[in-house]
């Protein structure tokens, strides 16, 4: 390990703080409406499969290259590359990596921000002030710039305390606070009128909507915005982790626990909103598809919370204090790629670093809610629509490509000695040579042409 960087302490720090990355806004918001408008369970059957046999590879070459240089993404695609043309193009892609990281935490930072307003509004409304609770509640540029602010300012705080104390610390404390929200609300859904039928729709499986083709692409970018690749910020993970640790393994439960919250919020999602309907709130959109995103979000749901009166304050209250978390711990994640490399290339000192980078994000964000209806959008759709796959598809061609095999097999040996004899050595590296990238081309050319 390079002297003086930071390390998780151990496996179950590395696993929550991984997954904390991957659990965000994506899973809850974005999963299970998409499951239920595209065939249910037979949605839920091809996001698995997706999830497993493409998402997981590329995770996988994301945390190798990582633990292998132990190293910022900029130096650790450097490090694998034979001649310079190869290491001049990996910085590039690094230094692109670490752009898209801080301009997605840009406009995710006001969504997030939205979070924490809905969560403190419940709170205002129990102590009987209205007037604050609705000016938390609508849409304005005060509301939205200081909730911006404030979210990056915990953000900032966290990462600036360094990858052991700030990063690994929170997200042991909030991802099992996140788990056990979850489940208190999916099982206090599940009780109310209506919820039955939620679950349906959910699970009803309908193979001939999951099996198109447009749909199973839409599967897989999800799949690759949910695990938080072609950023760079599972390689920064893979970067902090020790020698020892099995790296197969610690990608798998990654991708376990990033699937699972997913499913699990479906429960939660699907069964509120025809609780919702039968309450009497409208939860299909004109064209008569389930209203999904943010509507779904800050519409919906505390349409629903207002119809269950007083419990429903409390209910909100939680709802939107674990969509603050799943953003907050993903944020962190975003923020320290960028941090990690100024740190290392130009031994910045972290707190500096994390304040200054802070403040570039929070100023694009502010310029974003400025131009809200021209920027939101537009930074959105570049960086998730084209950045996340094409940056994806370079680490792919990293990992399965210009790094030498050998050294790769050494690599992966460390924590894994017998990993020849496995299935992960017999499958991954065609996966990440070839499957990965063809597939992620395919992405890419699908949402140019469409
Ligand atoms: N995985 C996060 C989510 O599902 C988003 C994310 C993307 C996080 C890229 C880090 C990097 O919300």
């Amino acid at each position: 390990m390079a002297g003086g960087r930071g390390q998780f302490s151990s496996r179950f720090g590395f696993v929550m703080a991984a997954s904390g990355s991957a659990v965000g806004l994506g899973n809850i918001w974005g999963f299970p409406t998409q499951a239920a408008s595209n065939g249910g369970a037979a949605f839920l059957l091809v996001y698995l499969l997706l999830a497993f046999l493409l998402a997981y590879p590329a995770l996988m070459a994301e945390l190798i290259l990582g633990r292998h240089a132990h190293s910022n993404s900029v130096t650790a695609l450097r490090k694998v590359s034979g001649s310079r043309l190869a290491a001049g193009i990996g910085a590039a892609t690094g230094i692109a990596g670490f752009t898209v990281a801080g301009l997605i935490l840009s406009f995710y930072a006001i969504v997030a921000g939205w979070m924490v307003a809905f969560c403190l509004s419940a709170v205002a409304e129990l102590s009987g002030n209205q007037a604050l609770a609705s000016w938390l509640t609508s849409f304005g540029l005060w509301r939205n710039v200081f909730f911006l602010l404030l979210f990056l300012a915990l953000t900032i705080a966290i990462v600036s305390a360094g990858v052991h104390d700030g990063i690994e610390r929170w997200s042991r404390r909030l991802m099992p606070a996140l788990l056990v929200t979850l489940i208190v609300l999916v099982a206090y859904v599940l009780t109310l009128e209506g919820a039955m039928t939620g679950l349906e729709v959910y699970l009803m499986p309908d193979f001939s909507r999951a099996l198109s083709a447009q749909l199973i692409l839409n599967a897989l970018g999800s799949a690759f915005f949910s695990l938080s690749l072609g950023v760079g910020t599972m390689l920064i993970y893979g970067s902090y982790l020790s020698d020892e640790e099995n790296l197969p393994l610690l990608g798998g439960i990654v991708t376990l626990v990033d699937v699972s919250i997913a499913v699990l919020a479906g429960f939660m999602v699907l069964p509120a909103m025809y609780v919702a309907l039968h309450n009497g709130v409208e939860i299909f959109t004109a064209s008569g598809v389930l209203i999904s995103e943010d509507t779904l979000i800050f519409t919906v749901l505390p349409e629903l919370f207002a119809t269950i009166g007083l419990p429903g304050i409390v209910v909100s209250f939680t709802f939107f204090f674990l969509m603050s978390i799943a953003a907050l711990t993903s944020s962190i994640s975003m923020l320290e790629v960028p941090v990690a490399y100024v740190t290392e290339e130009y031994n910045a000192e972290r707190h500096a670093a994390a304040w200054v980078i802070g403040g570039i994000i929070a100023t694009i964000g502010c310029a974003i809610l400025l131009n809200f209806d021209t920027l939101f959008g537009f930074i959105v759709t570049v960086t998730t629509r084209y950045s996340q796959p094409l940056l994806g598809f370079m680490f792919c061609v990293y990992a399965g490509w210009v790094w030498r095999r050998n050294s790769l097999l050494q690599e992966l040996r460390k924590g894994y000695p017998q990993v020849e004899e496995g299935l992960f050595w017999k499958i991954w590296p065609w996966y990440v040579r070839v499957v990965c990238p063809l597939i992620i081309l395919g992405i890419f050319a699908q949402s140019l042409f469409a």
